[in-house]
This record gives C-alpha cells, sequence and structure tokens, in this order.
C-alpha cells in the first residue's frame, strides 16, 4: 500500500484531512460569483484547498470548470499571460466545444505551440512587438474565458508574485480587465502576507476590498487526530493516543510537518506505533535536514542567525523588542531586531501572526526550529 500520508498538495479527498468549513464558505463564494482572497502562512495548505474545491466542484457542480495557475515562477506579465493560457488549454481540452474554440483563438494571436513530450500539457510561446500588443492579450484572453456561457472558477496561486512585475500596472490592468467579467470567480492566494494584505487591504492600491478573505488556520487537534489514527489503521498500523499527541504537538499541527512526520513514521514500517517510534522519525527528519540549516547559516549573518536561535529556543515570541529579550539574546538595539525581522521574515524563515494583543514571531520550518533548539 503506498504511504498514505501525502506530501504533495493533493491527490485525493480521502487523503485530505478536514477544511470542511474552508471548504464550504469557498464553494458557497464560488456559487456566488464571489471572488476571494486566500492567505496564510507557507505550507499550511492553501495550493491543497483549492485543488480540493476543484475536485469537489468537479464532483458536485461539473457545470462549473476551473483553472489552476501558479505564477511563483513569473517574472512579467508575458509570463503570466501564457499561464493563464496553459492554464486553460489544460482545462478546456480539444475536442470539446469550448476546447476547440479556444485552441482557434489562441491560434489567432500567433503562438508557436509545442507539447511537453513527458507529461503532454501545452506549452505556448507567444511573442510581442509592443507592451500594447501584451495588454490586448491579456483583456482578450479573459474575455474570451469570460463569453464562453459557462462559469470559470481561475485560482492564481502565489499571486503576489505580480509584484515583482516590471510591469507597474500589472494590478490596475487586471483589476480592470476582471472588473468587467461576469462569469468568471477569482481564487487570489499566497502567502507573503505582507504582499498580500497590501494588494488587496491597501486603499490606495486597485484591488482595494474587491475580495472576500478566506483565511487559513491550524487543522484542530481533534479532526487530526482522527485522520492520523484512521490512515494507520486502514493500513492495518496501530498508533497510541500518546504517539499522536506527540506528533502534533512536535509539529505544532503545522500541516506540511505534521504530514511529513507522519510519512517517514509510515515509511520506517513498524506496525504498532508508540512514542518511541515516532521519536526516531523525529530525529530522522533532522539528520536529514541538518544539511540545508547549515547552509541557511552560511546565508545569514550571525545578527540574523543569533536571531533565528533566539526565536527557535522561545518557541514563539510575543515582544520581540522588549528589554528581556534584547538582553537574553544580546540582541543590540529595538532598531536592529525590527531590521533582522524585516530581513528574516523576506527571506521567509520567520512567519509573523498578528493578533489583538500585537505581533508575534515564530519559524515558518518547525524542523528547523527544533534543529535550532538544540545547539
Ligand atoms: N488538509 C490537508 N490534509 C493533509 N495534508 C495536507 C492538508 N493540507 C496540506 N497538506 C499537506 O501540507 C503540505 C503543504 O500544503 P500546501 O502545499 O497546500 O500549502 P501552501 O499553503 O500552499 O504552501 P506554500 O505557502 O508553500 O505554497 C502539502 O504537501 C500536503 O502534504
Ligand atoms: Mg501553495
Amino acid at each position: 500500500m503506498d504511504n498514505p500520508f501525502i506530501i504533495k498538495p493533493y491527490k485525493s479527498k480521502d487523503l485530505f484531512c478536514d477544511r470542511e468549513q474552508e471548504l464550504e464558505l469557498m464553494l458557497r463564494n464560488c456559487l456566488n460569483f464571489t471572488d476571494m482572497t486566500l492567505i496564510s502562512q507557507r505550507r499550511l495548505g492553501k495550493t491543497g484547498l483549492i485543488l480540493r474545491l476543484f475536485d469537489e466542484i468537479k464532483e458536485k457542480h461539473a457545470e462549473i470548470s476551473t483553472i489552476y495557475i501558479d505564477i511563483l515562477a513569473s517574472r512579467r506579465i508575458d509570463d503570466f499571460i501564457k499561464l493563464l493560457a496553459e492554464g486553460a488549454m489544460r482545462s478546456f481540452k480539444p475536442k470539446t466545444s469550448i476546447g476547440d474554440k479556444f485552441l482557434s483563438f489562441i491560434k489567432s494571436l500567433r503562438p508557436q505551440l509545442s507539447f511537453d513530450n513527458i507529461t503532454g500539457e501545452p506549452q505556448l510561446q507567444l511573442t510581442y512587438n509592443t507592451a500594447q500588443e501584451k495588454e490586448y492579450t491579456l483583456r482578450g484572453l479573459l474575455e474570451f474565458l469570460d463569453q464562453q456561457g459557462t462559469h470559470i472558477v481561475i485560482a492564481i496561486d502565489e499571486f503576489q508574485q505580480i509584484r515583482e512585475y516590471p510591469e507597474e500596472s500589472m494590478e490596475a490592468l487586471l483589476r480592470t480587465y476582471i472588473q468587467h467579467t461576469h462569469n468568471l470567480t477569482f481564487i487570489f492566494s499566497g502567502s507573503k502576507k505582507h504582499l498580500m494584505t497590501d494588494i488587496f487591504i491597501n486603499e490606495k492600491k486597485p484591488f482595494y476590498s474587491s475580495t472576500t478573505f478566506v483565511s487559513l488556520d491550524k487543522i484542530s487537534s481533534s479532526s487530526y487526530s482522527t485522520f492520523i489514527r484512521r490512515l494507520f489503521s486502514q493500513s492495518g498500523k496501530v498508533i497510541s493516543d500518546e504517539a499522536i499527541d506527540f506528533i502534533l504537538e512536535w509539529t505544532r499541527r503545522h500541516t506540511y510537518y505534521t504530514q511529513q512526520l507522519c510519512h517517514t513514521v509510515y515509511a520506517n514500517g513498524d506496525s504498532d506505533i508508540n512514542v518511541a517510534q515516532v521519536k526516531t522519525a523525529c530525529n530522522q527528519l533532522l539528520e536529514q535536514g541538518e544539511y540545508t540549516y547549515l547552509q541557511y547559516r552560511q546565508m545569514l549573518t550571525p545578527k540574523q542567525w543569533n536571531f533565528l536561535i533566539a526565536v527557535a529556543k522561545e518557541g514563539i515570541i510575543h515582544k520581540a523588542t522588549s528589554a528581556e529579550i534584547l538582553s537574553k539574546y544580546k540582541l543590540g538595539t529595538p532598531s536592529s531586531v525590527t531590521r533582522l525581522i524585516d530581513s528574516l521574515r523576506e527571506k521567509g524563515l520567520i512567519n509573523d501572526e498578528v493578533s489583538l494583543e500585537g505581533t508575534s514571531y515564530s519559524l515558518n520550518d518547525v524542523f528547523l526550529s527544533h534543529w535550532l533548539e538544540s545547539l
């Protein structure tokens, strides 16, 4: 039997834990043509949830079509158009009515069209003479999709990447084109929280107040316990309650890390799993990570590294610039800590959580946090 603890975003409903409420909310938004912004810290399950939603739509609302694109690797508007067109081609296969129309539409743009030898996925090369041509193409593409008389949900993952584009007008263009569509619903997802929030809640920015927010938190202990117990027992293995509690606590219920640990415990092959077997797997994971963690140390300044250790040892820091923390870890002045936080957040190493009590910080990588704690 395959390892049921997947470490890819999504495989099937059966191997996906909970997210029932979020799923219901997102489905309702889709049915009501409400555009959404999905934000969470890294590796908590945004992409998985979108794919789970699309699976649900396919099963229960076959009248709705879905397009998923991940724009993380895109550098400019050209790449965005290419990804969107390829995403549409994946959803609207040739020999269906929209598929054929879409192919003719694409051909009218005079692209070079090829197919990946291994995956068979379409690959497009579009050439433009002017910036204006790109804008026309983007608008044309969205108009085409809008005019097919069918409801299409388009998820744009890692949306904050558009902030990296040299075309500063991208946000305004996209917002304008989207505003004029009637049959499209958009899901904008991303993990760079400060960029995503700036795009959607800064009143000076085009997307201000244009979407409803779906926030993704950690999965509850009770749901995750039941899930873990079920997947082990379906494979003829028994796991103790203490072992499950240990897994959830050690991984802080951060989905990616919980899945990784369960995956490793499962892969080790024991059929009777207790805390000892789990601890063995934890050590294996820390050993496997060590090479990467040492690379981080190379990449960071000694001050940044020390601050990471401080956050790891505290687990979570509520008042990063308090006198107590500054002197305990010899961090210097409050303003230097603010700079450290900005740079480490930019590198994706620390995560900030804003609540009524203020901002708290923790390491994004739970395993790195445990490894640093032991230094
Ligand atoms: N509900 C779930 N049930 C089981 N595993 C999940 C669930 N959600 C996420 N995962 C696991 O967690 C990992 C991270 O999920 P995913 O890639 O969806 O997160 P993300 O928020 O999109 O991350 P990133 O910010 O890196 O894009 C996945 O590899 C998957 O194995
Ligand atoms: Mg993702």
